[in-house]
């Protein structure tokens, strides 16, 4: 049986798989919000963690993370540190029951971006490397080797609800066919019915959605969740 924490090993890579962010979900009542997305057919969740720091809002902590991690317990949890100082936090969330952190390469790169990746890989946690709308996909390229997944922000990281960024996908032509069968590709910002079919075409197979999935009611998630993999939408039988 594979392990079903783990999509992006046991499902075949390029095979489109969708990560509510939990940004846009309810706080109020995160663990039934979270449960009904994977119910409703989401692949993993994307924990989006900000510090007000390297961005202009606050959001989670790892305490949070843990309370997921209880309460989706054989759910792939994709943390995305936008933070300023991401080693600090590596402990914290590898406690906390993340699966994969990924960190951006503005706050590391040379030798402290090699030794960010390798203590990631330490805790048993996989890793990707984040890149904002106005990096150059050429400044990943030398870490792209060692780590699990490339994310490409489609809007400027911060808020959840923002419009999709589309000079961002030419990104993936340099970046996609850097990777290896056992490594991903993951979009970012502004992902619904309407942009994601252009982020698969580019190439990227993690599609983030917060906003898009969120806003559905509990229950109505599905139609959603299959346009944004790029199946056809099943009619709402729900309510
Ligand atoms: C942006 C976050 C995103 C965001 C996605 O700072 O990293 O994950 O919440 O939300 P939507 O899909 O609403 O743009
Ligand atoms: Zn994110």
């Amino acid at each position: 049986m594979p392990d079903p924490r783990h999509p992006l090993i046991t499902i075949p890579p390029e095979t489109p798989l969708v990560a509510p962010s939990i940004l846009a979900a309810d706080f109020a009542d995160l663990g039934a919000d979270c449960r009904d997305v994977i119910a409703q057919g989401a692949d993993l969740l994307h924990v989006d963690i900000m510090d007000g720091h390297f961005v202009p809002n606050l959001s989670m902590g790892p305490a949070v993370c843990a309370a997921v991690r209880k309460a989706c317990p054989d759910t792939f949890l994709d943390v995305h540190l936008m933070v300023t100082d991401p080693d600090a936090y590596v402990d914290p969330f590898a406690d906390a029951g993340a699966d994969l952190i990924s960190f951006h390469v503005e706050v590391r790169e040379g030798r402290a971006c090699r030794d960010l990746i390798r203590r990631i890989r330490d805790r048993g946690v996989m890793t990707g490397i984040v890149l904002n709308p106005p990096t150059p996909a050429e400044r990943v390229m030398p870490y792209v080797d060692a780590v699990d997944l490339v994310l490409v922000m489609s809007v400027s990281p911060g808020f959840g609800g923002q419009a999709f960024i589309p000079d961002v996908l030419v990104k993936a032509d340099l970046i996609r066919p850097a990777l290896r069968a056992d490594q991903r590709l993951e979009i970012d910002g502004g992902i619904g019915p309407e942009t994601a079919k252009a982020a698969r075409d580019a190439g990227f197979d993690v599609l983030v959605a917060g906003s898009a999935v969120f806003r559905q009611p509990r229950g109505s998630r599905t139609s959603v969740i299959n346009q944004i993999r790029g199946g056809s939408p099943i009619p709402n039988t729900s309510g």
